[in-house]
């Protein structure tokens, strides 16, 4: 049974003692997870070493980094492998966020080196995809999407695929308040589904989980998760709120 997750990013945001304060406060609230849930933070660099210790007697609970760089190793200064990201025992981390793909100019083929190092580094890479309002106006969405998961995910093998997760963000409903709606979000889900199932067959897309992101909050979470083919959510604004991510926890699918 593929896991439900409601994936916390923080981004550039929040302070050192926020970040702790907000992690207690959500921990304290003492959510029990089912074995097929899981709350993933992803944390500032910084914080990744704090954040697991704080999340290290719970159950389901996880930290994730926010990227890694597509090189092993070298002169990249003020970079981060994701070797290191693996040896200070972290499991999961987010790849190609749209933030990443516009600002820093990451494309499909870099993004797919960096899934390589997370996977030969025992790391979970939660691919992101998504796209521009454009794209949509056009109603190009599934077009678009398809070509991100055939450059940066389609070589893996089936081991390798059973090992990713994936968020579907599409970027007009980043940051904006502006959520896809309902029957939006899971029909780019069941599409995104289906071209796994083509690729890997059915058994194997129907383990991965497929996260939406944009615009979760606390009051349309429930909803979108109930959707057959929505696993749960990334969540960028509404995870530094403690009692709007708690809710967020709680909409995950029974
Ligand atoms: P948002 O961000 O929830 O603030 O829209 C989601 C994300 O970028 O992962």
């Amino acid at each position: 049974m593929r896991k439900q997750i409601a994936a916390a990013n923080w981004k550039m945001n929040l302070t050192y003692q926020q970040g702790e304060k907000l992690l207690n406060e959500i921990l304290e609230s003492g959510i029990e997870l089912r074995p097929d849930q899981n709350v993933i933070f992803a944390v500032p660099f910084p914080y990744l070493i704090m954040a697991a210790s704080a999340v290290a007697e719970e159950q389901g609970y996880e930290i994730s980094a926010q990227n890694c760089n597509d090189k092993s190793s070298g002169a990249y200064t003020g970079e981060v492998s994701a070797e290191m990201i693996h040896t200070i025992g972290i499991k999961y981390c987010i790849v190609g966020h749209s933030e990443r793909r516009e600002y820093h100019l990451e494309s499909n083929r870099i993004l797919a080196d960096k899934l390589n190092l997370c996977l030969q580094n025992f790391i979970t890479p939660i691919f992101c995809c998504g796209e521009a309002l454009v794209i949509r106006e056009k109603n190009e969405q599934n077009q678009f999407v398809q070509q991100q998961m055939e450059e940066s995910l389609f070589h893996l093998d089936k081991e390798q695929v059973k090992k990713i997760m994936i968020a579907y963000e599409p970027v007009w409903a980043i940051g904006t308040g502006k959520t896809a709606s309902t029957a939006q979000a899971q029909e780019m889900h069941s599409h995104l589904r289906s071209l796994l199932a083509e690729k890997y067959g059915k058994d194997v897309a129907e383990e991965i989980s497929i996260l939406y992101g944009g615009s979760v909050k606390a009051s349309n979470a429930a909803e979108l998760f109930a959707s057959p083919d929505v696993d749960g959510g990334l969540v960028g604004g509404a995870s530094l709120s403690a009692q709007e991510f708690i809710q967020i926890i709680k909409a995950l699918k029974q």
